[in-house]
């Protein structure tokens, strides 16, 4: 890797992974290999702006700490650019690409510019050696384009019970599902989603989970829950950019059926997108990434010399609240390791205000506030004077609300300013908040991960201080943590 950077610029994150220099968008080809975690992902190596799709890749032990590597695709002039797709172990050599042995095979889209338009087809390209060089199929693409504009990032994945490959892909405003026994020959399943869910835009990146439905008292000898969920992203979803969403419902190996007529919110800030699960991962986790940044302003944002960042790896889980089954997302486990602690306290009675005067820029607070009569209260981060990002819970009207107006630089896009109100019912008048801060970046993650809410920020002035606020009241802090993140590029 090429020494330009100490990962010390202004804005760049410390727990995030980032590229050196120059344009990311979205994770591909998430897999885990013979003791490494792959991060592949959309890649401009000439600009700071979206433009000739790569895929660049890192490699990391534990999910946190990564090691960027060579590109490891780029476009050809018979079949276009390198969009987003994934990647999977072929164990048993179900390919042929590995003399009986097994290997990484990497699906995705190939997108070639022509004059009468881009199209769009599905290619592979395996590697022998753990991921570090790869070759593209020679009969390549393996699914042609059938006629529409939009068709693109497949994600595949082994189904045992059918004993074939699936592979989930958006089209326009829906999503195709194919099987294989080989992953070079494609057959159509079916098809989901043109009628039911959000569309503001066109779909894209979708993934296909499986979960284990946790249910608050289960008797040991009960069968556990499991459920599908269909998770999809969508260009225009929200009046300023980006959204995603995901069904919950049953797959049987040819078809999705959701078990409502609505899709679900995956994460109620407007700087998370193209989500995605890892593959084979140990202990059967599940855990995806997402890109943090919204194609409203995505070629804007004021970070230099690269451009884009991925959001922590989140560990996925499904709970049964009363009847309802819910996704939850937690920060995963190993970002523990980071932690520095700066400040703890238990039982603290907050009336007005709060203050920590400290300059970390890259820290978690993670805390449980209890409250009888307030109005409101509120966390104020990355402060100095009049610049602030701040996160209230509204007592009265069950809102949490998102302010980043005065956040520092906010005027390189006039989407970049809105206000996010979300609907929060609290259970027995307690909020649980686990906050990441990481230089330009605000993960939030409401009661054990029932809600998030991704942020980018742009703050001009150093930080001086963290804050917490109430107005018409008191709370109880029932617990405050305070942990500065360790760098991860240290
Ligand atoms: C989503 C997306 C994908 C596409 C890729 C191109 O951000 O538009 O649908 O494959 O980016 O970079």
């Amino acid at each position: 890797m090429k020494e330009i950077t100490q990962y010390n610029e202004k804005y760049r994150p410390q727990f995030h992974f980032t590229p050196d220099e120059n344009w990311l968008n979205d994770p591909n080809g998430l897999v885990y290999y013979k003791g490494e975690y792959h991060l592949f992902y959309q890649y401009n190596p000439f600009d700071k702006v979206w433009g000739p799709m790569h895929w660049g890749h890192a490699v990391s032990n534990d999910l946190v700490h990564w090691q960027q590597l060579p590109i490891a695709l780029e476009p050809d002039e018979e079949l276009g650019m390198i969009f987003s797709g994934s990647a999977v172990v072929d164990k048993n050599d179900s390919t042929g690409f590995f003399n009986g042995g097994s290997g990484l095979v990497a699906v995705y889209t190939s997108h070639l510019d022509t004059d009468n338009g881009p199209i769009e087809q599905q290619s592979i390209a395996y590697s022998r050696d753990r991921g570090r060089t790869w070759v593209k199929y020679k009969d390549n693409p393996v699914i042609k384009n059938y006629g529409v504009k939009d068709f693109r990032d497949p994600k595949v994945f082994w189904h045992q019970q059918t004993k074939k490959w699936i592979m989930i892909i958006a089209c326009d405003d829906r999503v195709r599902f194919y099987n294989s026994k080989n992953l070079k020959k494609w057959e159509y399943l079916s098809e989901f989603g043109s009628e039911i869910g959000v569309h503001g835009g066109v779909w894209e990146c979708p993934d296909l989970i499986k979960l284990e439905v946790e249910t608050e008292h289960l008797n040991s000898k009960s069968q556990t829950e499991k459920k599908w969920i269909l998770a999809v992203g969508d260009s225009h979803g929200r009046k300023t950019g980006v959204l995603t969403q995901y069904f919950l419902g049953e797959f049987d190996g040819e078809r999705f059926s959701s078990d409502y007529k609505r899709s679900f919110v995956i994460d109620h800030g407007p700087d998370i997108y193209a989500l995605q699960s890892w593959s084979n991962l140990p202990e059967n986790r599940k855990i995806w990434i997402g890109w943090m940044n919204n194609i409203a302003y995505m070629n804007k944002i004021p970070t230099d010399p690269w451009r884009g960042m991925m959001s922590l790896p989140r560990e996925l889980a499904l709970k049964k609240d009363n009847g309802k089954i819910k996704l939850i997302q937690k920060p995963i486990r190993e970002l523990i390791n980071l932690r520095e602690n700066i400040y703890h306290d238990n039982d603290l009675r907050v009336s007005e205000e709060m203050n920590i005067y400290i300059e970390e820029e890259s820290y978690e607070i993670n805390t449980v506030i209890e409250f009888e009569k307030v109005d409101e209260f509120s966390f104020f981060l990355l402060q100095n004077n009049n610049q602030q990002t701040k996160i209230t819970y509204n007592v009265r009207d069950s809102k949490i609300i998102v302010d980043r107006s005065s956040s520092g630089n906010t005027d390189f896009s006039e989407n970049f300013i809105d206000c996010q109100e979300i609907e929060w019912f609290v259970k027995n008048k307690r909020l649980e908040v686990d906050i990441f801060v990481d230089k330009s970046s605000l993960e939030i993650f409401i009661d054990g991960g029932e809600l998030t809410i991704s942020n980018l920020v742009f703050p001009q002035k150093k930080s001086e201080k963290i804050s917490l606020k109430t107005k018409g009241g008191s709370i109880k802090v029932k617990s405050f943590e305070l942990y500065k993140m360790n760098s991860i590029w240290g």
